[in-house]
């Protein structure tokens, strides 16, 4: 039988204390929304459309490609939320499973859902329970004397005897289509926040004898994120489940629970990962790399073997063997060719480093085109910026620039030539040459003694 999806994310998540809705946070690289959506992608559903409300365009942004959206313009419960899921699924027929569930639930893994969808033709729904040593905030499960389920009640309308139940619903079930559709009409709106609940449907179907069966999970799979504080939890456990998948794959790391990796990164096995690196969105990691301590990496790969540490890397292209840090700032359009280096306290930006070519020290390199082996002196400048425009400086290959060169752009610097320390470069340099702007230096003999003498005689005045 076909499965269905329908995902609520129409809150706002008050709970959060933030702008943003909540299922648009993210944990661990990916939005909340995003890693339901994952954790249900194995079931290959017939169609799953995710129902939106509370900033459903910050939420739109985040959602793959071929995920049908409805819009709940009020929140008015997860039960009205779902029938609006309903009405955007296209062609059901009665016997189809309907899995609906919560888009706040990061930490749900693909092998309970498809546990859930193997819903037996006479079940009219399964729905995941576990047991909580904490179950504040949750919905608890009634069961009767036989120990069948017989209802949900909701925190806010459970009395004293109902709020000590340890059992929890999940907020994740596999519904028989008809039975879903037929009893989310008879769900009405009485109740502490005057809402129509989704979990209502247990006990309407219960009263109607029909069949429903619990599937438990661990408490960890199925927490809800309602809090600043559940978001930095379940961020926690998912960056140890990535850690560990990559530490499984052969990537070393000192101290896994002080890194912290993007699910969309790639580290290839045998990279070293050191504490306090942060690798975010695009970035890539090749074999036998080290990287950190503490280095921040956003959309940049390091190719295998280079070693960066200290160091915020932005849409930095790093190729093999190269040398990073530390303290270096490698900003968009940085490109490092293999065995180069970028040393201590050195900003790059829109910047190619040739083979072999190093700024080791001290040094702002932007619009820049360096060729190989090339060497870069402690306190140079590309002086890009006129206030107005951006230039560029071209430096050939093997040329030595001496420290505290200022390249005031556009210039270009001839293969091999030379600058002397303290120069500041105006015009184009021929290759070969060298090139120097100082005035000269003079030298007045005997000027300490002398100024000693006045100063003694100063105060013998006084
Ligand atoms: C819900 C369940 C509770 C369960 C808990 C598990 C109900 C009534 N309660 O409570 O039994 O233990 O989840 O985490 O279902 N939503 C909409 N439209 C609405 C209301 C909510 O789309 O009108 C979405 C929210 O965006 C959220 C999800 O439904 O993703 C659950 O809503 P939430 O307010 O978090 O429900 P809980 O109070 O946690
Ligand atoms: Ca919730």
């Amino acid at each position: 039988m076909p499965t269905h999806v329908i995902v609520l994310a129409a809150g706002q998540g008050k709970r959060m204390m933030s702008d943003l809705p909540k299922v648009a946070h993210k944990a661990a690289g990916r939005t909340l929304i995003g890693w339901v959506l994952e954790a249900v992608h194995p079931l290959e559903p017939a169609n799953t459309v995710v129902v939106l409300g509370h900033g459903a365009d910050e939420v739109l942004d985040h959602l793959p490609p071929g995920v049908t959206t409805a819009i709940q313009e009020r929140q008015l419960g997860t039960g009205h939320a779902t029938n609006v899921g309903l009405g955007a699924l296209g062609d059901v027929t009665n016997d189809d499973t309907i899995l609906v569930l919560y888009g706040d639930m990061p930490l749900l893994g693909p092998e309970l859902l498809a546990r859930l969808v193997e819903r037996p033709e006479d079940v009219a729904a399964r729905m995941v329970t576990s047991v909580f040593d904490d179950p504040t905030g949750y919905g608890r499960i009634l069961r009767d004397d036989s120990g069948n389920v017989v209802e949900v009640v909701e925190e806010r309308d459970c009395d004293d005897a109902q709020r000590a139940i340890g059992e929890i619903n999940a907020g994740v079930y596999a519904f028989r289509a008809k039975d879903l559709i037929d009893t989310l009409a008879d769900v009405s709106n009485d109740n502490a926040q005057g809402e129509y609940y989704l979990t209502d449907v247990v006990g309407i179907l219960v009263g109607r004898g029909q069949r429903l069966q619990p599937v438990e999970a661990t408490p960890q799979e199925v927490i809800g994120i309602n809090s600043q504080h559940q978001l930095a939890e379940a961020q926690a456990v998912l960056q140890a489940r990535t850690n560990r998948r990559l530490m499984e794959s052969g990537v070393w790391m000192l101290d896994p629970d002080r890194t912290y990796i993007d699910d969309s990164v790639i580290v290839e096995p045998g990279a070293r990962i050191y504490p306090g690196v942060h690798l975010e969105g695009e970035t890539k990691v090749g074999a036998g790399a080290q990287v950190g301590p503490d280095v921040f990496a956003l959309d940049s790969s390091i190719g295998a073997g280079s070693t960066v540490w200290y160091s915020v890397l932005r849409g930095a292209i790093i190729g093999e063997d190269c040398e990073v840090g530390p303290f270096a700032s490698l900003r968009p359009g940085t490109v490092l060719e293999e065995r180069s280096k970028v040393g201590t306290f050195v900003e790059t930006k829109n910047t190619t480093l040739g083979q072999g070519a190093k700024a080791p020290h001290l040094a702002y390199l932007g619009d820049a085109k360096i060729g190989a082996r090339t060497n870069i002196g402690a306190g140079t400048v590309t002086c890009n910026y006129d206030g107005y425009e951006k230039h560029e400086t071209t430096i050939g290959e093997d040329v030595f620039i001496g420290s505290d060169t200022m390249l005031v752009a556009p210039v270009t610097i001839g293969d091999g030539a030379v600058t002397g320390a303290g120069s500041v470069i105006t015009d184009d340099v021929e290759e070969g040459a060298l090139a120097i702007e100082r005035s000269e230096q003079r030298e007045i003999r005997g000027y300490s003694q002398r100024r000693a003498e006045r100063q003694a005689t100063k105060k013998a005045e006084d």
